[in-house]
Order: C-alpha cells, then sequence, then structure tokens
C-alpha cells in the first residue's frame, strides 16, 4: 500500500471498510513504500487508533540504540500515533541482537510501543535471541507461511509452540500464486469457498497463528475476512496435506 498514487483511493477505502467491519490488525513497516505506507494508514485510521491494533518494523540497518528510537519516532509520525502495539525486527542484520533488544525494551518503557519482536528468523536466530535476556521477551516470529511454504513446520514452529510464541503468517496465500493452483481451486469449488478463503481457513485453524493478508480492494477484503467463519473438516485438511504435504526434513527459512 502506499506504492502507486492510482491505488490510493481503493486502498483507503479498504482501510475504512476494515475499520467497519471490525478488522483489528494492521500490519506494516517503514519499508513499504518507504514510509507510504505508514502514511497511508496514518491518514486512513485517523480517529481510529484505539479501534487498530498496529505493528510496524524498523529495517535491520536502523535497529541500533540510537537508530531505533529515531526510526521509530518517524513511523509514529507518519502513522499520526503516539504508540505502536508491537514493533518488530524486520529480518536479522549485523546490529548486535543485544542492542536491538535493549533498545525495544527501552521504548516499550517508555510506553511507545507494547510490545516487541521478530520477523524473518529462523530457528539458530531465534535460539541465539533466546541467549539475549531481553530478547525471551519477544511477542511474536512474523514468518512466510501458507501451504506452498510449510518448511516452519518442521522445527522452527514447534520451538515456538513450546515457549508459547504466536507466529504472525505473513503472504498467506502466497502473494496471490496460490489461488492459481489447480487443486485448490477444486477443493474451493468442492466445498463452496473461494480459493483464497481455502488458504486463509488452513491457516486459521491453528489457534496460535496470526494471518494477515493484503487486499487494497474492499470487495476482496469482505471475501478475505469471512474466512474467520469458516471451521474446515477433517476430511478437508486431510485433502489438503495430500496436495500441500508438510515437510519430512529441515528446510531453511525461506523469505519474500
Ligand atoms: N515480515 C515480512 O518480511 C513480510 C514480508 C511480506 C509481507 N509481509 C506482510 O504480510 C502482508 C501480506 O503479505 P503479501 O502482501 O506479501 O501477500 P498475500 O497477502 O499472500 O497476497 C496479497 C496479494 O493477493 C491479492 N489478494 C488478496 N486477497 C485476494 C482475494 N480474495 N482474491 C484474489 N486476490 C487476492 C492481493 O491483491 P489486491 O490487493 O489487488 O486484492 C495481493 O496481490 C503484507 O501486507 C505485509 O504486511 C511481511
Amino acid at each position: 500500500m502506499g506504492e502507486d498514487a492510482s491505488l490510493r483511493k481503493s486502498e483507503t477505502a479498504t482501510l475504512h471498510r476494515a475499520l467497519e467491519l471490525g478488522v483489528k490488525l494492521i500490519d506494516t513497516a517503514e519499508m513499504y513504500a518507504e514510509g507510504g505506507a505508514e502514511s497511508l494508514i496514518g491518514e486512513a485510521i485517523a480517529g481510529h487508533r484505539e479501534d487498530v491494533f498496529l505493528v510496524s518494523k524498523v529495517y535491520p540497518h536502523n535497529a541500533t540504540s540510537d537508530g531505533t528510537p529515531r526510526a521509530l519516532e518517524r513511523t509514529l509520525k507518519r502513522l499520526r500515533t503516539e504508540w505502536l502495539d508491537l514493533y518488530l525486527l524486520h529480518w536479522r542484520g549485523d546490529v548486535p541482537l543485544a542492542e536491538t533488544m535493549e533498545a525495544f525494551l527501552k521504548l516499550q518503557q517508555s510506553g511507545k510501543i507494547k510490545y516487541f519482536g521478530v520477523s524473518n528468523f529462523d530457528i539458530s536466530d531465534m535460539r541465539e535471541l533466546w541467549k539475549v535476556s531481553e530478547g525471551r521477551e519477544a511477542a511474536t516470529n512474523q514468518l512466510l507461511y501458507n501451504l506452498t511454504r510449510r518448511g516452519i513446520e518442521y522445527d522452527l514452529l514447534p520451538w515456538l509452540r513450546e515457549r508459547h510464541i504466536p507466529v504472525m503468517a505473513y503472504s498467506p496465500i502466497e502473494q496471490g500464486r496460490l489461488l492459481e493452483h489447480s487443486g485448490i481451486r477444486a477443493l474451493a469449488k468442492k466445498s463452496g469457498i473461494t480459493p483464497a478463503q481455502l488458504a486463509l481457513a488452513w491457516l486459521l485453524s491453528f489457534k496460535d497463528i496470526v494471518v494477515i493478508p493484503k487486499t487494497s480492494s474492499p470487495k476482496r477484503l469482505e471475501e478475505d475476512y469471512a474466512a474467520r467463519q469458516i471451521k474446515l473438516s477433517r476430511e478437508q485438511l486431510e485433502a489438503m496435506d495430500e496436495l500441500f504435504p508438510p515437510p519430512s526434513a529441515p528446510q531453511a527459512l525461506e523469505m519474500l
């Protein structure tokens, strides 16, 4: 969002519809449209700040002791808010994890962020994070997770579950590519739902997965939001495992 001026109207309308529907979480990052996404969201949610759980992310190269609070100030200004609900390190960079986590903790203590966490952290990164005392306060690991990207189920997801750390599943419909899969299309048709709803309902069948699809269309937003009401049967879940088998060996974490 915020990248293409010709989409601004429909992106804003989508955010307004999201507020009307009661969508609770909006995910963004300083990287998206180089601040343009945050500015668009800030304008669209003005006057509704208390209604949403606002998530943003710091660039790894900004995630230093001094750089993190400065990046957050810019983010808060663009989002027109005094605080973030969740602030994430977008991916692992060169800044020592202890430095970033300490910066996050200070921002939490000052009330400018409610929670902090990480994104795109593989199991080895999580193990390192766990050696940093503030790192154990991480509220989530936002990861690429959808039917075609099930690698995390082998070791990372169980590791996180043991520690009660919820995953935020990004690109849940594989940036739209999943919707062209013939198996998904056939199963969705048989189930009387759309391919997007099937892909989202699969992720939502796990109680500890937060799902963050993106759309710039109010109509598709309604379609995606309705996936919350869909409860897949055991037969449907088994059919999906056949189409997209879970991993049988460790896989390096994928990112988009
Ligand atoms: N932490 C990270 O590194 C990271 C990386 C990537 C993404 N993310 C987060 O995850 C969010 C979602 O990921 P994403 O945008 O990469 O992928 P996505 O949500 O899997 O897919 C978005 C694409 O699917 C289309 N779409 C959505 N609903 C649809 C529907 N019902 N029917 C047909 N097409 C539909 C959208 O088009 P329209 O807009 O035209 O509807 C858009 O092109 C992002 O907005 C971002 O907040 C995080």
